[in-house]
């Protein structure tokens, strides 16, 4: 998985902000105490021995830590003097405009200190779509959006950009230290969390163990028994007794019980929601929510000081993550006496072949296992939402597919599953116009000029806006609002479809070049049984009244704004 580093600003200086600021007041001495002590604990403890970049990091943390006493002061008078400022502009400037259309959007006007803030403002919770349309007009498709404060961010959806950030010049685009920190206290340095040596070694490891087919029959056994144990029997009930679901809902459960299966052969139990069991994934929803969150304040130094208060939010975190991180140590240790007793471990999940592999170290697995669980849980879901969604629009394009599924086995194997070809480019397809992880932002780390002219300074932010470049008519042509699988495909002279891939610079969806998504294959296996196992019984149809557009939001991946209701027609009754 992914990440969005979106840029969340808060819309207004919030009560938080000027709660804190009292409170820091009050305990302004002891806040330094709290916070130095807090993030070099949280900050040593993770990182792993003889890394260079571990080492680096810590310095820096270091550095920053000693500079806590100057950005205190500093940012109690920013959090008093920045809402007037805010105050002052939005009075000065007509903000009452109706938010831009696609036929109306401008390039940004920015403003000194607050940046483009307003323009951002205005646009409520369609940020993704507008910065969709700003790249759309811009000259090479990339303009720099300024944030408040000075801090500068490219968007771009230029696939000769995108090839250059994420290949050419990988080492100098990384995740960063802003990204990096604001996730660490959850993540550690797991491998979605990571850059330097720290990831490479993760990588390596990682990938050995992604790509053996043992692995991949283990998916095709946890999906098929998530399916039919799980999943099926509550679409059933609910076309019996004409209920309505949150298919939304529904499918990340089902993702999170497949994900924790494959990482650390647990069973969350949360698509039937045991309370017990489930604690966990409660816990994990928190954590990831929260975290993300933290990404839309105004500025690090907010979360940073409720986390140092241990108050608000940040309090509800700290327990969020102790709970998930003692929940999977156990797991990780029970794992190691049992490797102990036997030598080797039967179960064939992600944790026992790292464990088995001689990687015995808790935290490194720990870590790895918990940015597994991320990266898997709630993009599948992401992505078969939106494609149930888009079939309700396209009967000619479902037909198509039960076709396919109906020439398979009823439960098809593996090898049936891979060849699906005509359901595989249907979500490729789902993916160009609502992909899972519709932005990702790397950090410059040092000056650099893109291909197209754009001057970079070292910690500019730059995000590649997959969202963009999946509905952009050069790339696509004039016809790319339409979803049409048919663009993935060739028909051969034996009548049947062939799969013609795009380069993944032009559609990167899971990223692309040396980071590219670790689990994309076992993503479209995941996905392609979860379509076959429905597709074969029922008709998903949603709810959402006549012409209504759900609304694509996105926090760490996308989701459908609200949910995605739907009634369940069992095939017989419903052809
Ligand atoms: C439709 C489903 C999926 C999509 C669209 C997707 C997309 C992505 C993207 C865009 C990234 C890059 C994120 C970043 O660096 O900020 C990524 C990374 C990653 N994904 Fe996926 N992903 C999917 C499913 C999965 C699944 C099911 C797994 C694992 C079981 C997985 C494992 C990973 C891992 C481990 C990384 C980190 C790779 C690295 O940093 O080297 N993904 N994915």
């Amino acid at each position: 998985m992914f990440i969005t580093f979106s840029p969340h600003l808060p819309l207004s200086l919030s009560n938080t902000s000027f709660t804190i600021y009292t409170q820091v007041l009050l305990q302004h001495q002891h806040i330094q105490q709290i916070t130095t002590q807090d993030l070099s604990h949280s900050h040593s403890k993770k990182f792993i021995p003889n890394s260079n970049f571990a080492v680096t990091t810590h310095t820096k943390m270091m550095e920053i830590l000693q500079n806590m006493q100057l950005i205190a002061p500093l940012f109690l008078v920013l959090s008093l003097i920045l809402p007037l400022i805010f105050f002052f502009y939005s009075s000065l400037f007509n903000n009452k405009e109706p938010a831009p259309t696609k036929q109306t959007v401008t390039i940004p006007k920015s403003y000194p200190l607050i940046g483009s803030y307003l323009a951002l403002k205005r646009i409520g919770n369609r940020r993704i779509q507008w910065l969709s349309d700003v790249v759309q007009i811009s000259p090479a498709n990339t303009f720099t959006f300024r944030r408040p404060l000075g801090r500068l961010q490219v968007f771009t959806g230029n696939p000769a950009t995108v090839e250059h950030i994420l290949k050419t010049r990988f080492s100098n685009y990384q995740k960063g230290y802003s990204f990096i920190s604001t996730l660490s206290d959850f993540l550690g340095t797991g491998i979605f969390n990571a850059d330097g040596n720290t990831w490479k070694f993760q990588r390596q490891v990682a990938s050995h163990e992604f790509n053996t087919k043992s692995l991949r029959k283990f998916v095709e056994h946890v999906v098929e028994a998530e399916l039919s144990d799980r999943l099926i029997p509550i679409m059933a009930s609910a076309a019996q007794q004409d209920q309505t679901l949150d298919f939304q809902d529904i499918l990340q459960r089902f993702a999170f019980d497949n994900i924790c299966k494959i990482a650390f052969g647990f069973d969350a139990e949360y698509l039937t929601s045991s309370a017990e069991r489930s604690k966990f994934a409660v816990a994990y929803e928190e954590a990831t929510e929260i975290s993300s969150k933290r990404f839309r304040e105004l500025s690090p130094l907010v979360w940073k000081v409720k986390r140092a208060l241990n108050i608000g939010s940040e309090k509800r975190l700290r327990m969020a993550v102790k709970e998930v991180h003692e929940f999977a140590k156990n797991i990780v240790r029970e794992k190691k006496r049992e490797l102990k007793e036997k030598e080797s471990l039967e179960s064939v999940d992600m944790l026992s072949r790292f464990l088995s592999s001689g990687h015995s170290d808790e935290d490194f697995v720990t870590d790895i296992v918990i940015s597994f669980i991320l990266a898997g849980k709630d993009t599948t879901s992401a992505a078969l939402t939106w494609f149930f969604w888009l079939l309700s629009k396209y009967p000619r394009v479902e037909k198509e597919i039960v076709k396919e599924i109906m020439e398979k086995s009823e439960a098809p194997v593996y090898d049936e599953v891979k060849h699906m070809v005509y359901t595989h480019a249907a979500l490729c397809e789902s993916m160009r116009l609502y992909p899972p992880v519709p932005m990702d932002t790397k950090e410059a780390v040092e000056d650099d000029i893109l291909p197209d002219g754009t001057v970079v300074k070292k910690g500019t932010l730059v995000t590649y806006h997959v969202y963009a470049m999946g509905r952009l008519e050069s790339i696509w042509g004039e016809d790319w609002a339409e979803f049409k699988p048919e663009r993935w495909l060739e028909k051969l002279e034996s009548g049947k479809w062939k799969f013609v891939p795009k380069d993944s610079f032009t559609y990167p969806v899971f990223q692309a070049g040396p980071r590219m998504c670790l689990g994309k294959d076992m993503a479209f296996m995941q996905m392609q049984s979860v379509v076959a196992g429905i597709l074969r019984r029922f008709a998903v149809v949603p709810t959402v009244a006549e012409g209504v557009e759900p609304n694509f939001i996105s926090f760490l991946s996308s989701q459908m704004e609200g949910g995605f209701p739907v009634k369940i027609i069992e095939r017989e009754t419903s052809n």
